[in-house]
């Protein structure tokens, strides 16, 4: 497609975040790249329906935290027709506050402490299994098992079926082939909505029977928006751990001073694990503009969509001094790899947890460990971007 008019030429660069190949030679380097390339924070993509794409931390908060102007109501690039509602994502305020004042308490950081026993057990269960091959691949063996056998015990599903959980969450996110992506968000709405009834009838201790009781406005919530929530926890859940924790360890993987220094002194993880995070920040979410707006010099047109990039954001070298750089006691502003705003992410305390006892495990039952260097890490890309394979050795 062409860029529409009010585009001025010299923001006009082609990329797609599906297919771009120097994406998905190394994400981070290329969020950095063209961060660099437009230091106006940012520019404008034909590809995929035509999309803004904001490169500065500046920009990237400002849009966040301006629902009013920048709204979640579309989240995909490009905006298909959107059957399929994720509460509480979608919602701009100030209805959104009541949609995630209703699920907050069942995120609450008390509540998610609970958890740590079963990922700790876990984490050494998996980790100790490959401890003696010396090698591993990393995402099949511990990121996909460890957080998605969490989530799918939090939200109460079947254990045996999460390979297939995850695939479709990967394909509804990733895959190049929008009505591919619908049929995967189709099969997850299916199949929740049989869980959603099923636990009706038999209401446990989990996320979604907890549903059945939260109130908006003083009414309970209807059957449609319990679907719109399961659905969100699905995509939500199952996929950004396992991105986060593979980005993580490839990270230490080329850091033995690290790896060593963690050995030593566990306490610091919970700083390795916010500084992976900001250094290989991974979502690209998406806003629709609500009305024609000077956005600090460049107008944007009413329905203009706007890809916000958290890589982008976290390796501003105006927000981080040498953002490339790995640095524990970073002085400055916060990361944006939960987002910021009225959607920051809910699940943050969980996926923080998750990550310090994977990395500290990992550190005390492993020897020092290496990139295998015959077989190079494979990345995805969309608007989570991720590893599909990391091989380890030691
Ligand atoms: C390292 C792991 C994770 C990362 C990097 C991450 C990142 C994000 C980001 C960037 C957003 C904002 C999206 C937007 O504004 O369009 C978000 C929202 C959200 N996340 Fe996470 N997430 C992670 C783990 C989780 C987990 C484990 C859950 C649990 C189900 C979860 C639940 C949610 C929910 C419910 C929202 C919507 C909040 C709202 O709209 O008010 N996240 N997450």
């Amino acid at each position: 497609m062409n860029a529409p008019a009010h585009v001025p030429a010299e923001l006009i660069y082609e990329f797609d975040y599906l297919t771009d190949t120097a994406l998905l030679t190394d994400p981070h380097q290329r969020f950095a790249e063209l961060g660099a390339r437009f230091p106006g924070g940012i520019f404008y993509s034909t590809a995929n329906g035509g999309h803004w794409v904001l490169t500065s931390y500046e920009r990237f908060c400002a849009a966040a935290r301006t629902p009013e102007i920048f709204s979640s109501n579309k989240v995909n690039i490009p905006p298909t027709e959107q059957p399929f509602l994720l509460i509480p994502i979608n919602i701009d305020p100030p209805e959104h506050g009541h949609y995630r004042a209703a699920i907050a308490p069942a995120f609450a950081p008390a509540k998610m402490r609970t958890m740590e026993p079963a990922i700790e057990e876990l984490s050494r269960e998996l980790i100790t299994a490959v401890a003696p091959d010396g090698h591993c691949e990393f995402v099949s063996a511990v990121a996909e098992p460890l957080p998605i056998s969490i989530f799918m015990r939090w939200v109460g599903l079947p254990l045996e079926r999460r390979l297939e959980f995850r695939d479709w969450a990967v394909t509804a996110l990733t895959s190049t082939e929008p009505p591919v992506r619908m049929e995967n968000m189709l099969k997850i709405t299916e199949f929740m909505s049989e869980v959603i009834e099923e636990r009706r009838q038999h209401p446990g201790d989990d996320i979604i029977s907890s549903l059945f009781s939260a109130e908006i406005d003083g009414r309970p919530l209807k059957t449609e928006e319990i679907q719109a929530y399961c659905l969100l926890f699905f995509l939500a859940g199952l996929d950004t751990v396992v991105n986060a924790m593979s980005f993580g360890a490839r990270h230490l993987a080329t850091d033995h001073d690290l790896q060593a220094r963690i050995r030593n002194n566990p306490d610091i993880v919970p700083a390795v694990v916010e500084e992976a995070l900001r250094r290989y920040s991974f979502v690209n979410t998406a806003r629709v503009v609500t009305r024609d707006y000077d956005f600090d010099g460049i107008q944007l047109a009413e329905g203009d969509m706007v890809m916000l990039s958290e890589a982008a954001a976290d390796l501003d070298p105006n927000a981080f001094e040498n953002p490339q750089d790995f640095i524990l006691d970073r002085k400055g502003p916060r990361h944006v790899a939960f987002n910021t705003g009225p959607h920051a992410c809910l699940g943050a305390h969980l996926a923080r947890i998750e990550l310090t006892i994977a990395y500290r495990t990992l550190c005390q039952t492993l020897p020092a460990f290496s990139l295998c260097p015959d077989r190079p890490a494979v990345f995805t890309g969309g608007s989570v971007m991720g590893l599909r394979e990391l091989h380890l050795i030691w």
